[in-house]
């Protein structure tokens, strides 16, 4: 089994004066949801998601030799032009992963950073934005040793990107990832994210997600105090071995293509982490008036039409509508006649399952 110690190396024999690279990094969406967490990003149960195609961070990374005075020195650009108020997140996140990568005090870095969906939309770019950072950082690492392999490649920038922001571990491959230990899903790990290890039945090939933009404001919760909730939560245990058991249960419908029952599991999953929210002290209420209307629109309609079309949500009030590609110009129909009106401005954002990270080199 592959441990922490395992993504710490000292053969870093190739002498490097600069070089820059360039990643793009999807976001992803959880079916089965993670929402508790243990020291150093470990997760309270295992977690399955989609990774998502057209929303996504490009991260360019720049850097040259510098003294080793026992700092770290970076400047962060967004959108090309400097950023301060992310550099804190950075400087973090750089602290958790330098026992990991021990080499970055002696660059400076340049790292200029820009996401496909719009800043103010409530989508979380940590996942895409600590993937992309952690793809790049792979590809010095491969600089500096040229001897590691593909596979440690990817996991390492997986288990980087996990310090960095928890769910980001699940953004480096496609298209289904699972991280966390699981007993039916070998090498699933705690530490970073494995592909989904069975052939994906074709009726979840190519599966849409519109996220719909119902509160385009800051999070009202960070995933931080969220995760934190989890302590001493009264049904804590109890979601913990619910998660274990849905997974097991998606696993096997992922499989065989059970669209119905998938709808049940990703429903209930979406709901069970409101419910925690709702139920932990202090308590939220994440979901909007109009998240609420859409949920029963989209009900309504999936009795009336039979059409397999369902939602999961993240911690927040958008709505993700997910879909097989075969029923697209009737789902994105009704969106557009029934939902858009729930939607802040009239904005959604039409996605679709990806294949992860993308060097753009
Ligand atoms: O990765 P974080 O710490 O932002 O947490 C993400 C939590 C959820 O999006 C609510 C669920 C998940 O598994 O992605």
């Amino acid at each position: 089994m592959v441990s922490e110690k395992d993504f710490i190396q000292n053969n870093y024999t190739i002498s490097v004066e600069g070089g820059n690279f360039e990643w793009s990094a999807p976001s992803n969406i959880a079916l089965v949801k993670y929402w508790g967490k243990k020291d150093n990003q470990i997760p309270a149960n295992p977690s399955i998601s989609f990774t998502l195609n057209n929303c996504k961070t490009i991260t360019k990374m720049a850097f040259t030799k510098k003294e080793n005075n026992g700092h770290f020195s970076f400047d962060l650009l967004f959108e090309g032009q400097p950023k301060e108020d992310f550099k804190p997140k950075i400087q973090k996140f750089f602290e958790r992963i330098f026992d990991y990568c021990p080499y970055l005090k002696d660059f400076h870095f340049t790292i200029d950073t820009q996401n496909t969906f719009p800043h103010s939309s409530g989508i979380a770019s940590s996942a895409s934005g600590m993937a992309a950072l952690a793809m790049n950082i792979m590809s010095m690492e491969k600089l500096l040793n040229p001897t590691i392999s593909e596979d440690y490649f990817n996991k390492k920038a997986s288990f980087l990107a996990r310090l960095g922001s928890g769910s980001a571990c699940r953004s480096v491959k496609g298209s289904v990832v699972v991280w966390g230990n699981h007993t039916e899903i070998p090498e699933s790990s705690d530490l970073f994210g494995v592909e989904f290890p069975s052939t994906i039945h074709e009726n979840f090939r190519n599966y849409q997600d519109t996220i719909l933009l119902v509160d385009k404001g800051e999070k009202q919760v960070s995933s931080t105090v969220g995760h934190d909730l989890m302590f001493g939560h009264p049904f804590a245990e109890q979601r913990f071995s619910q998660a274990h058991h849905n997974l097991s249960a998606i696993k096997n419908v992922l499989e065989r293509g059970d669209v119905e029952q998938f709808i049940k599991i990703v429903e209930s999953e979406a709901l069970t982490l409101h419910a925690m929210m709702m139920t932990s002290m202090p308590y939220f209420i994440l979901m909007k008036p109009n998240t609420l209307e859409i949920i029963n629109k989209i009900w309504k309609f999936r009795s009336e039409t039979q059409t397999p079309v369902c939602f999961t949500l993240d911690a927040g009030a958008n709505v993700h509508v997910l879909y097989p590609e075969n029923v697209k110009e009737q789902v994105l129909q009704f969106i557009k006649n029934e939902l858009i009106g729930y939607c802040q401005n009239g904005q959604y954002i039409c996605d679709e399952i990806g294949k992860g990270a993308v060097n753009r080199n």
